[in-house]
Order: structure tokens, then C-alpha cells, then sequence
């Protein structure tokens, strides 16, 4: 993989938790980065199975520079892991290595080590710092930046967990050249995700640049994670902790939590759920007025373009529109039971709606063919 110098600085504006988003590659050579990692006692690099062998050395050699004691736990790897028993195996290595709170976690790895190692630095001896050094396409757009953390219960996607953040977070796009194509296109949905959202010239230039993308060209990742990550700290700097426009950061996602955990979670990626969620949405959007087919056919063809699910599946072969409701009902935008959707106006605005279940179940209905 080329390399992109200088590394790109995207800031995320929230008083005395601001942080820098890098982005580029080396970052852990660069001296400018290096003097933001937080100091401290201890470090503890958390990972798992699979990112370990490729990326915990070259951590670990750079922070045993920086830090008295270096220490390393290894998570078993898939989002049916992001458990209350696996964020416990963390908690056991910081105690039996007797760290204390001036001990700085490292998420080294995708959203699942992420959100749940943001989780035990909100939660170990109250909080401690952490930084994200995000390794798939998805955290490096989304899931390490803007403080959202924590694990799945059974009954629902990320339904425990507190909003912390990071104290720095670290994009080196090299670590994508070893990412299989299929978490490539998962996390080409989040990027997607930006444009019908907030920046419709964004969404044109992931047209254009799509097969780039696809085909792992930096400049263009470069691009795509600066300007992915530039819109979400904006959403974020407005609204830390989603009692507003934050909301609209979850398009897709409604439809695509009940895809995910009414297929069982790890059997559809989560971006492969939001991706097919955001075409469920913008059909919603469109039965609502708000948009026209024409909008419709485009996000689709583009969606399916990444390498993503169009068509939404069977959840339950006796009442599969029901089953989504049921599912959609433990969504955390929904307020006493009622579903609130991120719908979408071709204009590169969103906003929070709720729909008829007629609708709703028209919809899904249409989604599954
Ligand atoms: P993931 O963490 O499961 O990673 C995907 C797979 O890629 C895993 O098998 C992982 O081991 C492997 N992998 C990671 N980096 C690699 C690399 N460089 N080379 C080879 N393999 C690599 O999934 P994800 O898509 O990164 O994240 C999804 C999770 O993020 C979900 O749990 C979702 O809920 C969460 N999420 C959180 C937020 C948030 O704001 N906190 C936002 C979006 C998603
Ligand atoms: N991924 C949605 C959010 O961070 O709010």
C-alpha cells in the first residue's frame, strides 16, 4: 500500500474533551502525534484474536517507549463476543496486573474492540483514559470517533454502555490492506451513510470514486475517512449525547439493528445491516412524500455497488413484519414504544419521524423481494 504524508488532522470540538482524529499512515512514527498520547502509569493495548498477530507488535514496541509497563490482553474475535463476559476478561487483566487509574487503554482493532474497550475505560476505577486505533474502514468513519461505548445484550444491539471519549484517535490506513473485502464493503456503508445525511456533494464523489475505493487506492480512502470523520465531528460537537440532530447519525441503522440481531449477531455484519437498512429508510422516506424513486434507485444502485445487501431478509416466515417491529421497538430512538425512524429528503438533509405500522409493514414488505 502507497503512503499519504503529511497525516490529516480532523478535530472534534467539545471543550475540555476535545480530541484529534489523525489520519494517514506511520502515525505512531510521527513525534507531532506521538506527544498527544496521553501519559501515564501503564498502558494496556486491547485486541483481538485476529487483529494481534498483524498490528499488536509494532503498538507495543511504540509504547513501551512511552510508558514503565506495557500490557497486552487478547479478546476473542466477532460481535457475538461484545458481551458483558468478554468486557469482564478486561477488567481481569487491568486488576491481576494491579493498574491503576492513571493506566491508558489502547483499542487496537474494529468497532467491537472499541466499543467495548471505550466501555471499560468509562467504567474501570471510574474512568480511565483511552485511545482508538482503529483497523477496519467502519471504526475508522464511525465507531471510534464520537464516544459511544459499550456491548450487546441478547434482547437488543448495544443496549448497555455509557458515552466516553477518546483521548486521540488513530486512523493509519495501511492496516486496511489486510481487511477482508467483505468488512471493506461493510464499513463503505457508514461512508455511504454521510452523504444523503448531510453533504449530497459527498455522495457524489463516492460515485465517482467508488471502484477506487473498492479497490483500496489511499488517496482516495484518505479522502473518505477525512471526510467521513469531518462530518461526524461536526454532528457530534452539536449534540455529545444524542438528544437531538446526533439522531441522524443512525440512518439505516432502525431497520438494520433488527436485521442484525433477528439473524442472530455475526451472521449479517453490521454494516451490511445498515447498508440494507439505508435502503429500507430511504423506501420509507420515499412512501412517506419526502423523496422520489428516482432517489431511491440511486442510493440502492450505489449501496449494491459497495458490495452490500439490497434485499432485506426473511426474519420470520410467519409474521416477518411484525418480527421487525418487535424488534425495532427496543430501538433507543423509540419513546414509549413508538419506533422513530431517520428518514431522508434527497437534499442531503435528515430528521426523526415516526410512521404508521400499515407503512411500516408495506415497507419491509416491498424490502424483501
Ligand atoms: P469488527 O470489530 O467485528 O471487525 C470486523 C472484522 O475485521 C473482525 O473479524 C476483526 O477482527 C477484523 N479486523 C479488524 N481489523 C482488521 C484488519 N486491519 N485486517 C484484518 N482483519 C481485521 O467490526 P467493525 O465493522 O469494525 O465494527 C462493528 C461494530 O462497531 C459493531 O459492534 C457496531 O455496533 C459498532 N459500531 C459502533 C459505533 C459507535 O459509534 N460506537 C458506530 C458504528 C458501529
Ligand atoms: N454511529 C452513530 C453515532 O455515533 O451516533
Amino acid at each position: 500500500m502507497q503512503s499519504t504524508f503529511p497525516p490529516q488532522r480532523v478535530d472534534i470540538d467539545l471543550g475540555d474533551r476535545s480530541y484529534p482524529i489523525w489520519v494517514g499512515t506511520a502515525l505512531i512514527d510521527n513525534p507531532e502525534i506521538l506527544a498527544g498520547i496521553p501519559k501515564g502509569s501503564a498502558a494496556m493495548v486491547v485486541t483481538n484474536a485476529t487483529v494481534q498477530p498483524l498490528y499488536a507488535q509494532e503498538l507495543l514496541h511504540c509504547l513501551r517507549g512511552l510508558y514503565r509497563q506495557v500490557h497486552l490482553v487478547t479478546l476473542p474475535d466477532g460481535e457475538e463476543f461484545k458481551t458483558w463476559q468478554t468486557l469482564n476478561l478486561i477488567f481481569d487483566a487491568l486488576l491481576t496486573k494491579q493498574c491503576d487509574r492513571k493506566t491508558v487503554l489502547f483499542a487496537l482493532g474494529g468497532g467491537v474492540v472499541g466499543d467495548m474497550t471505550g466501555f471499560a475505560a468509562a467504567s474501570y476505577m471510574r474512568g480511565v483514559p483511552f485511545v482508538q486505533v482503529p483497523t477496519t474502514l467502519l471504526s475508522q468513519v464511525d465507531s471510534s470517533v464520537g464516544g459511544k461505548t459499550g456491548i450487546n445484550h441478547p434482547l437488543g444491539k448495544n443496549m448497555v454502555g455509557a458515552f466516553y471519549q477518546p483521548h486521540l484517535v488513530l486512523c493509519d490506513l495501511k492496516t486496511l490492506s489486510t481487511l477482508p473485502s467483505r468488512e471493506l464493503s461493510a464499513g463503505l456503508a457508514e461512508v455511504i451513510k454521510y452523504g444523503p445525511i448531510a453533504d449530497l456533494a459527498f455522495l457524489g464523489w463516492i460515485e465517482a470514486n467508488i471502484d477506487a475505493l473498492i479497490k483500496r487506492d489511499v488517496t482516495t480512502l484518505t479522502h473518505a475517512v477525512k471526510r467521513s470523520c469531518e462530518i461526524k465531528a461536526w454532528v457530534v460537537s452539536q449534540d455529545e449525547r444524542e438528544s437531538g440532530v446526533r439522531a441522524i447519525l443512525n440512518f439505516g441503522h432502525t431497520f438494520g439493528h433488527a436485521i442484525e440481531a433477528g439473524m442472530g449477531y455475526g451472521n449479517w455484519l453490521h454494516g451490511e445491516a445498515v447498508g440494507c437498512g439505508m435502503v429500507m429508510a430511504a423506501r420509507l422516506s420515499l412512501a412517506l412524500g419526502m423523496m422520489d424513486a428516482a432517489y431511491l434507485e440511486r442510493l440502492t444502485r450505489l449501496i449494491a455497488k459497495a458490495g452490500l445487501p439490497v434485499i432485506a431478509p426473511i426474519l420470520d416466515k410467519d409474521d416477518n413484519a411484525g418480527r421487525y417491529l418487535e424488534l425495532m421497538r427496543v430501538d433507543k430512538k423509540a419513546e414509549a414504544g413508538e419506533i422513530r425512524f431517520v428518514v431522508i429528503d434527497g437534499k442531503g438533509n435528515a430528521t426523526l419521524q415516526t410512521a404508521p405500522d400499515a407503512l411500516v409493514r408495506q415497507v419491509i414488505a416491498e424490502s424483501c423481494v
